[in-house]
């Protein structure tokens, strides 16, 4: 029979579709590194154990690392007999070491090998985006450095509310970033607990020191304490496509008010042509593609984490084979996040902020909260001071006019001791710096939350 890592017990061949529906290489290939160094750990505890010899071991490193080559140059050759990662490498290492590869599956199997390899390949995945995140953070703070006073309309149910400043705007995408990192961060802390040695479910008989795997594998910090729970445990994985979808949602909010404000209606960003597209039919067109597909894409990333909560709803205690539904979402969402970060801190970072459009966007009614402030300043209690500044609005739609073109005989009737010095309010830049509250709008306050991000994203 072929190289089944199983076929004793077996008299007949695995139906063509059958081989099709189980083998997982073409997509567990891809954890071809993290397989290999964690079947070296277990090689050392094996010889540490006595059960082979440090000669055996030492074959058994040197052919896993020849094995870990020839994935890395793309020389490995497949067999349509390896049915996943496992089984390929460890049909390889036979080919290359001989009888020895015999030895490296003692007291192991594929269930804690490849809960081992997952959470190996996700701490690495983790580290990835973090970086990845980083990334945009420094795009968005180098936007918000140049514009810490640059005045822009501030939306609420996207009707313009007050004042802001487009550095504040960057900001706030920054801090979301920030909890992603801290969402990521802290799910791989928890990823960081050792499966191995838990065998297929009940634990290994052969004396293999579990907490001696910690020490030669970095990446963990404790080993799994149950190990019906051990060969089972995907909490990680979800964890994760969690905050990947998470994160796709932010970038999703930055992409919606980026295709909004590089509209020819908004014309607040212009992005640059290498992140645009065109149109077939208009020759006009400059289409904000990269953030339409930020947006969508944000879709597959929830899409997955709810396939995921759906494959592990319902599962028996310990391993079944439904867990190697657990792959290719997480390869998938990693990749739609690694891309879909690297066009956005670019889009970010080449795109020109419109300050002209910004305040030509601007329109007194947007001070009518200032104008509030400035009778609370009278003495005038808050909600009364609103409904005359209300008043004081619906006059000027009324009358056709911006609130600063109001003759003072209209302020005053609705508050008697108004003087010409209400006008001063219809300062935009004045507006904003009054705004100087900790985590406000101030162009002051903004540059002091610049300097603590390049402070925190430089050391
Ligand atoms: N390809 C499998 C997975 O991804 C490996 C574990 C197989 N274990 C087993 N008992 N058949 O989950």
């Amino acid at each position: 029979m072929e190289h089944k890592l199983w076929g004793g017990r077996f008299s007949a061949p695995t139906a063509a579709e059958m081989s099709l529906y189980n083998d997982s290489f073409r997509f567990d290939v891809r954890l071809a590194a993290c397989d290999i160094s964690g079947s070296i750990a277990w090689a050392s505890a094996l010889a540490e154990a006595g059960l082979i010899t440090s000669d055996e071991q030492e074959q058994l490193v040197q052919g896993l690392e020849l094995v870990r080559r020839e994935f890395a140059d793309g020389r490995f050759e497949a067999k349509p007999s390896d049915e996943d990662i496992h089984t390929a490498v460890e049909r390889r290492l036979g080919e290359l070491v001989g009888e020895v590869a015999l030895k490296l599956h003692t007291g192991r199997s594929r269930n804690d090998q490849v809960a081992t390899d997952m959470r190996l390949f996700a701490i690495g995945a983790a580290r990835l985006i973090d970086e990845r995140l980083m990334g945009l953070q420094v795009a968005l703070l180098d936007q918000a450095e140049r514009h810490t006073a640059t005045v822009m309309p501030g939306y609420t149910h996207l009707q313009r509310a007050q004042p802001i400043t487009f550095g504040h705007w960057c900001l706030a995408f920054v801090e979301m970033i920030e909890r992603d990192r801290q969402r990521i961060a802290d799910a791989t802390a928890r990823a960081r607990t050792l499966p191995l040695g838990a065998g297929a479910l009940a634990g290994n008989s052969l004396g293999v020191e579990r907490e001696r795997l910690t020490e030669l594998l970095d990446e963990f910090d404790a080993v799994a304490g149950n190990s019906l729970d051990a060969v089972s445990d995907r909490d990680f994985v979800a964890e994760l496509l969690f905050s990947f979808a998470l994160t796709g949602i932010h970038l999703s909010r930055l992409a919606e008010d980026l295709v909004l404000y590089s509209s020819a209606e908004f014309g607040f960003v212009e992005l640059a042509d290498a992140y645009s597209t065109g149109s077939s039919l208009m020759p006009q067109k400059k289409n904000p593609d990269s953030m339409e597909l930020l947006r969508g894409k944000s879709g597959r990333l929830i899409g997955n984490l709810v396939g995921l909560l759906t494959t592990l709803k319902g599962l028996p205690t310990t391993y079944n084979k439904d867990l190697q539904e657990d792959k290719e979402p997480f390869f998938d969402s990693l990749d739609t996040l690694d891309l879909g970060l690297r066009v956005a801190a670019a889009v970010v970072q080449t795109m020109e902020a419109n300050p002209e459009r910004m305040r030509a966007a601007l329109d007194d009614a947007m001070l009518a909260t200032d104008l509030a402030d400035e009778l609370v300043r009278l003495g005038v209690p808050f909600r009364e001071a609103h409904a005359k500044a209300g008043r004081l609005v619906r006059r000027s739609i009324e009358l056709g006019k911006p609130l600063r073109d109001l003759p003072l005989s209209e302020y005053q009737t609705v508050q008697a001791n108004f003087d010409e010095r209400v006008y001063a309010i219809f300062d935009f830049s004045r507006s904003v710096s009054r705004k100087e509250s900790l985590g406000g709008t101030a162009p002051q306050r903004v540059a002091e939350q610049c300097a603590r991000w390049r402070d925190l994203l430089t050391n």
